[in-house]
């Protein structure tokens, strides 16, 4: 079989489906609705806002919401309205978006990136730990890629230690973690309606918290420093204008309906890619001996000794599945990350899947490596889980999981091609 990047046939020729999905009837119905109404700003008497933020809050078992402009907004409001500040300390993990960290920052604190657990990749409760210092005011932890952080042992560090909790739930709407959605586990929590997301609006975010103080405070951050039901013009704490309109909340309201059918169709792919995963081979090389043999183990372009430790922690599978962390529920799947446990040129694998119509994503850098926030004065303890993650981690967009699970034999299949022709 010819490899497609070197003039072979393609495994997959049609195209994936797109992300965003084309808008249904009630979307159309409702953003008309508040088209014609001229009540575009949550301000002007509009209740679609309203809405999805009580529907949102009620999906996450708590009982407030605020809507944002987008996550890394709603991330620093709710820093803010816990009151973590200039000269406080917040950790977050090593394998995550950027905007977690940019986020901290924009609250005037500090950064503090702490590795994340091996195998599922998410903020590790002993690194967390290890991370705290005097200054340490909160914790955030991401519920990457749909699947919850293990949050009872991410709570108890942080209630041993007096931190808030403040959970990036901007990749995980819907999921669930012990039977309780994410989102409302911790002081408060953050989504995002960013195009990517699993509910978009081309962009945007809702912050969800259970306890009134913290939703009187957040509120006050989003809404210029008002006080909840004072006066417009009085302004008691500094804030911002950082809501969501009344057209981007009517593109979100009608999704919750059809949310959970879309997390199912994910888990359907994932499921049946993993699979098809489990059946591939270890791959041959040139030299005829498999990948995990010591004869394909290189260091620095040398055949390693026999001695050193071959990459056999798939368990003898070229390819696994990122398990969940405990206490996973439900995973709303909005990426699915694959470990590859065989030496491979990243650029090259990104390279070649793209050319057989599979485009996988190379995922995060460690986070403590971005020049920027290591400028601005973010703190980074070892990471050698993250590190190992952006060598050996590859994504699977949520834009292709929302294809019938029967063609997921195609994303093995081309793995195996190109894994086969390296
Ligand atoms: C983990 C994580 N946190 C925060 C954000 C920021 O969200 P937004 O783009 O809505 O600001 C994103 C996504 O973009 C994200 O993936």
């Amino acid at each position: 079989m010819t490899l497609a990047i070197h003039g072979g046939t393609p495994v997959r020729a049609t195209s994936w489906p797109e992300w965003p999905p084309p808008l249904d009837d009630a979307q159309r119905k409702l953003v008309t609705a508040v088209l014609e109404s001229g009540r575009w700003g949550a301000t002007q008497g509009g209740s679609t806002c309203t809405d999805l933020t009580e529907a949102f809050a009620r999906r996450s078992g708590v009982a407030y919401g605020v809507a944002v402009g987008n996550a890394t907004l709603g991330l620093f409001a709710a820093l803010r309205g816990l009151g973590v500040g200039p000269g406080d300390e917040v950790i977050v993990p090593a394998y995550t978006f950027v905007a977690s960290a940019t986020a901290v920052l924009l609250a005037g604190a500090t950064p503090v990136v702490a590795d994340v657990d091996a195998g599922d990749l998410h903020l590790s409760a002993r690194a967390t730990e290890a991370a705290i210092t005097p200054r340490t005011a909160a914790i955030m932890p991401v519920h990457l890629a749909g699947s919850p952080a293990d949050m009872d042992a991410l709570n108890a560090v942080a209630a041993r230690h007096g931190l808030a909790v403040v959970e990036d739930a901007a990749q995980a709407h819907g999921a669930v973690y012990r039977d309780r959605p994410v989102g409302g586990l911790g002081d408060a929590g953050v989504y995002s309606f960013q195009a990517s997301k699993a509910m978009t609006a081309g962009e945007g975010g809702l912050i969800v918290c259970r306890d009134e103080a913290v939703h009187e405070a957040v509120w006050s951050v989003c809404n210029l420093g008002r006080r909840l039901g004072g006066a417009w013009y009085g302004h008691p704490t500094v804030g911002w204008n950082l809501r969501l309109t009344e057209i981007q909340a009517a593109l979100l309201l009608p999704w919750l309906d059809r949310l959970d059918e879309e997390i199912d169709r994910r888990n359907a792919f994932c499921a049946a890619l993993e699979r098809e995963l489990a059946t591939l081979p270890a791959p041959t090389r040139h030299d005829g001996a498999t990948a995990s043999s010591p004869a394909a183990t290189r260091t620095g372009g040398a055949t390693a000794s026999s001695s050193m430790p071959t990459r056999t922690d798939g368990g003898g599978r070229p390819v696994t599945v990122v398990p969940q962390p405990p206490g996973t529920t439900r995973d709303s799947r909005h990426l699915l990350m694959l470990r590859l446990h065989v030496p491979v040129d990243r650029a090259f694998l990104l390279e070649a899947m793209a050319a057989e119509g599979v485009p996988l994503d190379g995922g995060y850098p460690p986070l403590g490596t971005l020049p920027a926030l290591v400028e601005a004065g973010t703190r980074a303890e070892p990471c050698p889980a993250a590190e190992a993650a952006s060598r050996e981690v590859y994504w699977v967009r949520q834009s292709m999981l929302m294809d019938d699970p029967a063609n997921a034999a195609c994303v093995a299949e081309a793995l195996a091609k190109v894994l086969s022709a390296r």
